[in-house]
């Protein structure tokens, strides 16, 4: 196991310490799942020492977002992310906008630093993403057209992949392919890529990132799959049907990544066709990553043991659906704690209060949702 102490012999820096007040106001109770785990209480941290061991016993890999700026930084953090994950998720340190700072160019000095400190604590690298219409370089625009759209796409794929063979447990290849509001027959996001080379540059991706890096795990990743309302249930169909398509031409697809960003305020959860959508995806012979996870508490009231009640319960409940599959392989939250998240800048709270979605708390406590997590993975059947 990976302890502090080795952690600062890295020579980290000093601790950034982000301590939020939190203020009590009075809100309406939003609605949510019901909690199957009534006797989940604070004593349910007790007795795991860190996640991604009690994942592993049941041979699932755990880990976590994040990034050079806060690993490089934040000591503390750091310590507590080696204590708790076996993976490292680059939230964007491998994204075109992070490595690409002109057309001609590549910036890897971050990424290495990361693929370093993953290799020197023995985390797995996962890849996100190669092929993504957001989070571009602002050159790209401008620069890329239907001329110069392949070669592009396959030189980045290349470059990035290539470089880092080997040392890629899973890549995200496309990542957000489908939108069902652009209208398209095929449920397909109307994106530079899709305009400038069809359909088929999924499957171009894949098949160069198949002869870059032979190795790593080749994932199609997308959000809005989880929940029982329209949107989610088109999307499962069109993920399903676009996984057909590919299977097809022989694409060389190996896994389906299911961004789990939930709403505890959520109650649209039907746990039986989340199990069938899992089920046909395996019985496509491909594995299954949990990617993103993360429990947003917007509309929640504002009482913070309520409201951490709610998170860990809306973890509870989705983990033990999703870890019932065994074609699930690895849990990644999106952030480990709330001290940095995505949702604090991307889906505040009204009330401006700090938002609560991930396992430790912004003083690197363990929460509520921690103990949901593990005690989902102490009870998920071995895979
Ligand atoms: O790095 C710059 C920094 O130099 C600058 O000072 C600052 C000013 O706003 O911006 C920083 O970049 C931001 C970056 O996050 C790092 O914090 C970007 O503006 C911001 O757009 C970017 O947002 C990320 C977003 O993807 C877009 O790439 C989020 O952190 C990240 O959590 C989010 O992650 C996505 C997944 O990749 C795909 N699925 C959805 C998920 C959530 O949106």
């Amino acid at each position: 196991m990976l302890s502090r102490r080795r952690l600062f012999h890295v020579g980290l820096g000093a601790a950034v310490a982000s301590c939020a007040s939190l203020e009590k106001q009075s809100f309406g109770a939003g609605d949510r799942l019901q909690n199957p785990h009534p006797s989940l209480t604070a004593s349910a941290t007790a007795g795991f020492t860190s996640l991604a061991q009690v994942a592993a016993r049941k041979n699932i890999l755990y880990g976590a977002a994040s990034d050079y700026a806060m690993l490089s930084s934040d000591a503390a953090f750091a310590a507590e992310y080696l204590e708790n994950c076996a993976a490292l998720v680059p939230e964007n340190g491998l994204k075109w906008r992070a490595l690409r700072p002109s057309p001609e160019q590549f910036d890897f000095t971050k990424s290495d630093w990361l693929f370093n400190f993953a290799e020197t604590h023995n985390l797995a690298m996962r890849g996100h993403a190669l092929v993504w219409h957001l989070s571009m370089p602002g050159w790209f625009k401008e620069t890329v057209n239907r001329r110069n759209a392949e070669s592009s796409l396959v030189r980045h794929i290349e470059a990035v992949a290539g470089r880092y063979a080997g040392k890629v447990h899973s890549w995200d290849v496309v990542n957000e392919a489908i939108e069902i509001p652009d209208g398209r027959s095929d449920g397909l996001r109307n994106t530079p890529w899709l305009e400038f080379l069809g359909e088929d540059y999924i499957d171009l991706s894949f098949r160069v990132a198949e002869q870059a890096d032979p190795t790593a795990l080749r994932v199609y990743n997308d959000y809005g799959l989880q929940y029982d309302t329209t949107s989610h249930n088109a999307k499962r169909g069109a993920a399903l049907n676009l996984l057909e398509r590919m299977q097809a031409k022989g694409t060389p697809i190996q896994a389906f990544g299911i961004q789990s960003h939930l709403r505890a305020s959520e109650t649209r959860f039907n746990a039986e066709k989340l199990r069938r959508f899992l089920r046909d995806i395996a019985s496509m012979g491909l594995k299954i990553l949990i990617t993103e996870l993360d429990v947003s508490d917007q509309g929640l009231p504002a009482d913070l043991e309520d409201r951490d009640r709610r998170v860990a319960d809306a973890y509870r409940a989705y983990l033990d659906v999703v870890l019932d599959e065994p074609a699930v392989i690895a849990v990644l939250t999106w952030g480990l704690s709330d001290r940095y998240t995505w949702l604090a800048e991307f889906k505040p709270r009204e009330d401006g209060l700090p938002v609560r979605p991930l396992p430790l708390d912004e003083n690197l406590e363990r929460k509520l949702a921690w103990g949901a997590i593990a005690q989902a993975f102490d009870q998920a059947p071995a895979r």
